[in-house]
């Protein structure tokens, strides 16, 4: 992705650290964190430092290369496991994340008792899992580009850009296609309350590339939808059933109802780490809760009565009867086919 005319990854490793743009930060200032222990990457996935399905399932692959480095040969496996295990318990619902500490937990186990290789394989692993995801989303910035017409006023949802990702984004990833083809387009980004990932990280990634757009407030939509102002939806998902059902940020469900209303598409865009082949409905995903006070407070500011209880979920169900479409790197297919299909 291009920011501040360089460019970057979401999450790389460089000399024996794992690098991440500090996502809390922006879009007010544009820091690099780096991290030398899977604990500090585990922090860093639970408090958002690194956010979206597939920037943490790269993060997450990392973390355990890192845990891989630092675990004794003696012990190696056990160290591993329970590297494995912090990881992918702190957050529930995007299934990359699982995917990727997994794929790097597979590679490193099968060279024991040849440590010294094993760690070596561990961090090869980890760029092999991120550099496919970024080559994924690459191609569903091409693949998506073709449902996008000239002219098109597209209503996305949280950030499903190159920050939630390695690279490119899900949905910003045919987006950012269809703006580099020359095609006028437009993008409605909602907010996304309570953490505000669309106004912050979604509005900063198409204003560093030069393409128009307007923050909406989240519950704007619908009126936007009324004056037959929206032509397509795109969001990413954090994980993807069998029968097409999908997960993702919370407020996702209600766009997709009211573009049914309206009849327009509703598209979801996704790399293969998003699918999770054990998962047969959208009442089989765990959905994340997070804190109390993402609700109550925003910027050290307490917005609400402080005495009232809070309910924070933190993604919703859409299901495959909302869904026009899944993009998958393999092509685009109707929801309920796509897991079956994306995979070949
Ligand atoms: O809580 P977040 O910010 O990690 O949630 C991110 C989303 O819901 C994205 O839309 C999703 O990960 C898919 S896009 C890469």
């Amino acid at each position: 992705m291009r920011i501040n005319n360089a460019d970057y990854r979401s999450v790389w490793w460089e000399h024996g650290r794992l690098k991440m743009i500090d996502q809390n930060r922006l879009p007010q200032d544009f820091v690099i964190a780096e991290f030398t222990s899977h604990e500090a990457v585990a922090d860093a996935i639970r408090y958002m430092t690194v956010r979206g399905a597939p920037a943490i399932g790269a993060a997450g692959a990392f973390g355990l290369a890192l845990a891989a480095q630092s675990a004794p040969e003696t012990k190696f496996r056990a160290s591993l496991k329970q590297a494995r295990q912090l990881l992918i318990t702190t957050r529930p619902t995007a299934v990359d994340l699982v995917n990727g500490v997994n794929y790097v937990y597979e590679e490193a186990i099968r060279f024991i008792p040849d440590i010294p290789h094993a760690r070596q394989v561990a961090i090869l692993a980890a760029n092999e899992f991120a550099n496919r995801s970024a080559e994924e989303c690459r191609m569903l910035g091409e693949i998506g580009n073709t449902l996008i017409p000239d002219g098109a006023r597209i209503l996305t949802h949280c950030n499903a850009g190159a920050l939630a990702t390695v690279d490119w984004g899900t949905a910003l990833a045919a987006i950012r296609a269809a703006h580099r083809e020359g095609k006028q387009i437009f993008v409605y980004v909602s907010e996304t309350r309570p953490r505000f990932q669309g106004a912050r990280l979604t509005a900063f990634e198409l204003e560093q590339e030069g393409i128009s757009h307007a923050i909406i407030p989240d519950s704007a939509s619908g009126y936007y939808f009324w004056k037959k102002e929206i032509d397509l939806v795109i969001t990413g998902a954090d994980r993807v059933c069998l029968n097409g059902d999908i997960a993702n940020k919370i407020g996702t469900y209600q766009k997709a109802i009211l573009a049914k209303e309206h009849g327009i598409p509703f598209y979801v865009s996704v790399p293969l780490s998003t699918f999770d082949l054990t998962c047969k409905e959208g009442g089989d995903i765990p959905i994340e809760f997070r804190p109390d006070d993402e609700v109550r407070i925003f910027g050290g500011v307490q917005l609400s009565n402080p005495g009232s209880p809070v309910l924070n979920p933190s993604f919703d169900i859409t299901p495959a009867s909302y869904i026009t479409s899944i993009i998958t790197p393999a092509g685009i297919f109707a929801p309920e086919e796509a897991a079956k299909k994306a995979q070949g």
